[in-house]
């Protein structure tokens, strides 16, 4: 881009003071803020603008209801997974992760997929989703193609993990790496920060980022072309993620629905998870910080909690929803923050209070815009135990015990029992579920 271009396309948006320093910079500096300027659209401007005018107005949640979920047992249960079964040997589901968010609570500076998470081998968070992938497709015999959507900050350091764990035995061919956006952060008064004189502050644009670039990547093209239908969409921290399970994938196609959630019981009325509500004929979910005391705590007449389960973000979309979607603008939210600041002089000043805006867009804002959404429970223990927080409550500590428990009981079903204060690991390749366990012999032993 030339300074002509850049100076005609900040002044669309009324952003010229991107460009105050420009005189002043050297060559290298003047290229790179050049190509910062290249990638801000002045529709995203303004479409930024118009949400900090509307504020961080509180949403009256307070009408929502709870949605019908589904619980399979018995021949439904076979069905859906027959279902599922049929989509997964004919090659029409894809894994989707999005992993660009930074691992600030964690406090683990690197991408979050490569945190060490494995109770023997120490093996990151990508290792498990990944032959978790190459287990199903050597199940079923069809690959199921990875898309792990990465950001700036994170996508070179993921793409090296991959690539030094020789993909985790996935073929290369079938794993397709795209970045999200960024976006830049805002005054109260709509304009872009700079945090340096040749530098525009910029932030991820949040998970709802991944359908601007599936597009944008070729992501949902590929998908077309390989004659994907379902997309399997999850996130970095939960190892437990029982990936493309054909139950769920066979639910949704039953249900022709273009959006599924699988839905797990809150472990407590407070419990940090999203909450589908239906509003009249449309659901859309409500982020645990927006739900009232009332709402978290309300009981039924059997005394059961009203709204009952949580969102651990597992999702099956249509893939035909997201091509459609992803031509659709969605809804910012907006974080007030600390952003350091360029001064007159050009030199920058930390702010000891939040001082301005960073933008952010959430996948499951298009949740109202399905024609058809279906909601699916199953229990948090088998499949949900989030690595978020250094210590406590879904932290490393939590999630291995998880891990652990799970696998104890795999082995317990296979006739082996194992003390609680032993390490174990099973790599997913050896063993999906008890059944794999049973069936590779590890019995054998107790003869
Ligand atoms: C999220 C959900 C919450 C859900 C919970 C389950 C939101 C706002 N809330 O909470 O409804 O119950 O997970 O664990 O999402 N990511 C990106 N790019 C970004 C930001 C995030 O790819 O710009 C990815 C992260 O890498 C991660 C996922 O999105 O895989 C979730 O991000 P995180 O910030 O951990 O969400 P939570 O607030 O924990």
């Amino acid at each position: 881009m030339t300074i002509q271009e850049a100076e005609k396309k900040l002044k669309l948006c009324g952003q010229e003071h991107v460009l105050r320093f420009f005189k002043k910079l050297g060559k290298k500096e003047q290229a790179a803020l050049l190509g910062q300027v290249a990638t801000i659209e002045p529709k995203n401007v303004k479409a930024c603008q118009t949400a900090l005018k509307a504020g961080v107005e509180a949403v009256d949640n307070s009408k929502g209801t709870a949605p019908k979920v589904s619980v399979l047992k018995g021949k439904a249960l076979k069905e859906a997974i027959a279902a599922g079964e049929a989509e997964l040997k004919a090659g029409r589901v894809a894994a989707l992760l999005v992993a660009g968010g930074q691992g600030s609570r964690l406090g683990y500076d690197g991408p979050k997929g490569c945190y060490s998470i494995g109770p023997v081998t120490g093996a990151p968070l990508f290792y498990f989703h990944a032959r978790k992938i190459l287990a199903r497709s050597n199940r079923y015999g069809k690959p199921i193609p990875f898309y792990v959507m990465t950001s700036e900050a994170n996508n070179a350091a993921t793409v090296k993990c991959f690539e030094d764990n020789n993909y985790f035995g996935l073929d290369k061919k079938d794993v397709f790496f795209f970045t999200q956006g960024m976006w830049p952060g805002m005054t109260k008064e709509g304009k872009i920060i700079l945090d340096a004189p040749g530098h525009v502050f910029m932030s991820p644009d949040g998970h709802g980022g991944l359908l601007a670039a599936l597009k944008k990547s070729g992501a949902l093209a590929d998908m077309k072309k390989r004659g994907i239908k379902s997309v399997f969409f999850f996130q970095v921290d939960n190892p437990l993620v029982e990936i493309a399970d054909p139950a769920f994938i066979g639910y949704h196609v039953n249900m022709k629905s273009e959006y599924s959630l699988k839905l797990c019981a809150k472990r407590d009325p407070f419990e940090k998870v999203g909450m589908p509500m239906k509003f009249g004929d449309k659901y859309r979910m409500v982020e645990y910080s927006e739900m009232t005391e009332e709402q978290c705590t309300r009981k039924t007449k059997s005394g059961e909690l009203y709204f009952k389960y949580g969102s651990p973000a597992i999702h099956v979309f249509d893939r035909a929803f997201l091509d459609r979607e992803a031509s659709r603008p969605m809804p910012l939210h907006l974080a007030f923050k600390k952003i350091p600041v360029v001064d007159d002089s050009g030199k920058t000043v930390k702010s000891a209070e939040p001082n301005g805006y960073k933008f952010e867009k959430f996948i499951f804002d298009i949740l109202p815009n399905a024609k058809t959404a279906a909601f699916l429970a199953f229990e948090q223990k088998d499949e949900f135990s989030p690595v978020k927080n250094a210590e406590g409550n879904d932290s490393p500590a939590t999630c291995k015990a998880d891990m652990q428990e799970k696998w104890a009981k795999w082995l317990a079903e296979a006739g082996v029992l194992v003390s609680r204060d032993m390490a174990i690991e099973i790599d997913p390749v050896y063993a999906l579920d008890a059944a794999d366990l049973k069936a590779n012999g590890l019995c054998l032993g107790a003869e």
